[in-house]
């Protein structure tokens, strides 16, 4: 079976082509091509990402990416069993792109259409680089969702725990830009961690000791404004010191709430937990570190413990919205081609 993605939710524009052999446990999954686009150059000037640029800029770019992915598989329109498309949650002016685009190519083409909920696609993403079967944990960590869901099935997502105010990312971002750093904040805080002594503040670790999953990164965030502003003007020093500190209480929250899903995911299932991290701030190694020691800890068995997609498939990207694709369409599942694009839409 193959199948094209096309992924326009937020600021990368991408199309990918995903192939999937075999059936149950016996499945396999192969990216034939997987072409992104960040707009990353349009929206720096403005601090983050403005909706109607990024909308714009899907326009232009995604029929040059639907071409070049094709290609780059070897393929044509005829080659394929199913268009895929990320029909939500995200922007709604670049989700209805996508959508439409997609929905226009399985019409043309008569095949059949998957409107993919982006978060399933981040979440099934494991499956494709690892094989994984049924049931395991999954931390998605963005920058506009900070859950932990035990993923039981296509379609069968348990939510144990999200954030309930901003998301991790966010919060990355949102320090960067109050520290100047400059945004996306993510890769440049943790540049500037490396440099610093996360000693030197004492920041509060959000949730931890708390039952449950949920998380908060709020709170935290005012902490680092409130103590940048009592030291200011900062030097270079502060700035390092302030990320490597605000970067440790984060890596501990989460450590925290996820070693509760652990548990919880041991008692129901009486079985050792496989732990999946996907997400642009799966990237940063200081949290991939500390769960990787997590999972190994709570005897988590697949590889090294923490099943981490490689980093090109933790960001945005296609080749996840096509393999969900794949997913639901091995499952006879397909949609029409009234599909609604929908800005908020939860596993
Ligand atoms: O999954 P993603 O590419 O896009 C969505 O939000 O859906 O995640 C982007 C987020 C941003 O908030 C960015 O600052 C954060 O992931 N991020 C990082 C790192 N790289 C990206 N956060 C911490 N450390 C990083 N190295
Ligand atoms: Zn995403």
């Amino acid at each position: 079976m193959r199948v094209l993605g096309i992924e326009t939710s937020c600021d990368e524009t991408a199309a990918a082509v995903v192939a999937r052999t075999g059936d149950g446990d016996g499945f396999s999954g192969r990216i034939l091509s997987n072409v992104v686009l960040s707009q990353l150059a349009e929206h720096t000037p403005y601090g983050g990402v403005v909706p109607e640029i990024a909308a714009r800029a899907h326009v232009e770019t995604l029929d040059g990416l639907i071409a070049q992915a094709l290609a780059e598989a070897g393929c044509g329109l005829d080659d394929l069993d199913g268009i895929a498309a990320t029909a939500g949650p995200g922007l709604i002016g670049g989700l209805l792109v996508g959508l439409m685009t997609g929905k226009a190519i399985a019409a043309a083409a008569n095949k059949p259409f998957v409107a993919v909920n982006h978060l399933e696609a981040h979440a099934l993403t494991a499956r494709l680089t690892d094989g994984l079967a049924f049931p395991y944990l999954l931390l998605l960590v963005t920058g506009g969702h900070t859950q932990i869901v035990k993923v039981e099935d296509v379609g069968r997502y348990r939510r144990w725990g999200t954030t309930v105010d901003d998301a991790a990312g966010e919060a990355f971002d949102k320090v960067a830009k109050m520290l100047g750093l400059g945004w996306p904040g993510g890769p440049a805080v943790e540049a500037q961690a490396l440099k610093g002594d996360a000693a030197r503040f004492a920041f509060p670790r959000p949730m931890t000791g708390r039952a449950g999953c949920d998380f908060s990164f709020s709170g935290l965030k005012t902490a680092v404004r409130i103590e940048a502003q009592r030291i200011a003007p900062l030097s270079e020093t502060d700035v390092a010191d302030l990320c490597a500190a605000f970067q440790a209480a984060v890596v501990d929250s989460l450590a925290d709430r996820t070693g509760n899903a652990l548990l919880r995911f041991t008692e129901e299932t009486g079985a050792a937990p496989v732990l999946v991290v996907a997400g642009g701030v799966a990237a940063n190694q200081a949290v991939r570190a500390r769960l990787e020691a997590l999972a190994a800890a709570h005897g988590a068995t697949h590889g090294a413990g923490l099943v981490a997609p490689p980093l090109k498939l933790c960001g945005d990207n296609a080749a996840m919205v096509a393999w969900a694709g794949c997913e639901r369409l091995a499952r006879g599942a397909t949609d029409t081609l009234d599909a609604p694009a929908r800005a908020r839409w939860s596993l």
